[in-house]
């Protein structure tokens, strides 16, 4: 273990969040708008993908740096194939602690006992609307709850914790706030409310379309009365409430009217192999083609920790002073969120 990296504002390096693959089998409107991602769209090809060994050699140094957890994201992670066996693999890593996935659940009925028997606690599970006719209209596929529901319902079924996202944006899903709470309080399912974010190039962001944290909390409050809980882990990005009749808890992910970069401890690894050091990035650093050329472990154990030590990342601080009107971004379901 290499002393731990700091970059240019003390942040240590504690988490990987890994891309496995770009495609998705859905077509929410704030993130793959299928007018954008159609038919036509060129995806990643096969051979641009990490192989399993690549990524378990990256995430192995990365694990000598510091980093402790380890979330896999798509696109839909579990649209790659065999990705129980990449978790079977990270998860011997020494010094890695948790390992979690981001997906839609769609595919968990038939992956989740695979994934759970390979190591996997836990996964978030996209859920942004519990009545049909608002979920068809958001996931672009016309795709009814019942298969997320089966999905989180597999989960359980394997012993895996699950914890919901639920992107909330006006004009799109308000009405859903209160129906969700209702539908996850009392049960071991934590519901998160997300700010809608203007990640991406395409899902036509515009601060009033934002629903805020605090929005949300009164919302809830004044039905089902909630109190803040204390975070779970340092940099945790969700503000956790308990319901005040012992119903479970809740949290909300409030990257828009309350930042959180000064305690962001993450790098994120797309599929082909590029890390970037910020959700808000243009640009990435290419990590295969060094792999691909035979770097040295020590090398790339260089490579990564100089990587961190640049970084002066703080987009969400930074929005409110428009400093980067018009830059492109690297797109959500490219770098999993
Ligand atoms: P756990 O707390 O470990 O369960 O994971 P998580 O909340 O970090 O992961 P998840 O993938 O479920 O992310 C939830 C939401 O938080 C997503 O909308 C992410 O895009 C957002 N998010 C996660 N990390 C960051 C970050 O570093 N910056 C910003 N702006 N948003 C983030
Ligand atoms: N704003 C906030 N969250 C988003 N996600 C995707 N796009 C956005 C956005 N524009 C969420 C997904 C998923 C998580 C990884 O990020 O719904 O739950
Ligand atoms: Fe797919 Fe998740 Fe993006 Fe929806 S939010 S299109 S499920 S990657
Ligand atoms: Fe981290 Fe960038 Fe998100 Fe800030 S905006 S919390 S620096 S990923």
């Amino acid at each position: 273990q290499n002393s731990p990296v700091k970059d240019q504002f003390g942040r240590v390096l504690k988490d990987l969040r890994i891309s496995v693959i770009d495609k998705c089998n859905l077509r929410c409107t704030y993130c793959m708008p299928k007018e954008i991602f159609g038919e036509d769209y060129v995806f990643l090809p096969e051979e641009e993908l990490l192989r399993f060994e690549e990524i378990t050699r990256l995430a192995r140094s990365f694990a000598s740096l510091g980093v402790e957890k380890i979330r896999i994201t798509g696109g839909e992670p579990l649209m790659r194939r065999d990705l129980d066996q990449l978790i079977a693999e990270l998860i011997n890593i020494p010094g890695i602690k948790d390992i979690a996935l981001t997906t839609n659940g769609i595919l968990l009925p038939k992956k989740a006992k695979k994934l759970k028997e390979a190591g996997l606690k836990r996964v978030n599970i996209s859920l942004d609307a519990i009545e049909d006719d608002v979920f068809k209209q958001i996931n672009g596929k016309g795709v009814v709850t019942l298969p997320v529901l089966k999905g989180i319902q597999a989960a359980q079924a394997a012993g895996l914790q699950v914890k919901i996202n639920m992107v909330v944006k006006k004009g799109m899903n308000e009405s859903q706030i209160l129906p969700m709470a209702r539908h996850f309080k009392n049960t071991d399912v934590i519901l998160r409310f997300i700010e809608f974010m203007d990640v991406g190039n395409h899902n036509g962001w515009d601060l009033n379309n934002v629903i805020s944290k605090q929005q949300i909390i009164d919302r809830i409050n004044a039905e089902m009365p909630i109190e803040a809980a204390e975070e779970n882990y340092y940099g945790e990005v969700a503000s956790r409430y308990r319901y005040k009749d012992g119903g479970g808890e809740i949290g909300v992910i409030s990257s828009v009217t309350d930042s959180f970069c000064g305690t962001c401890t993450r790098i994120r690894l797309s599929a082909d192999g590029k890390l970037y050091t910020c959700l808000f990035a243009s640009e990435g650093f290419d990590i295969r083609s060094k792999i691909r050329n035979h770097i040295s472990d020590e090398e790339l154990t260089d490579a990564l920790s100089k990587l961190w030590g640049r970084r002066n990342d703080r987009y969400s601080d930074e929005r409110s002073e428009k400093k980067h009107n018009n830059r492109r971004k690297i797109e959500m379901s490219y770098i999993g969120g």
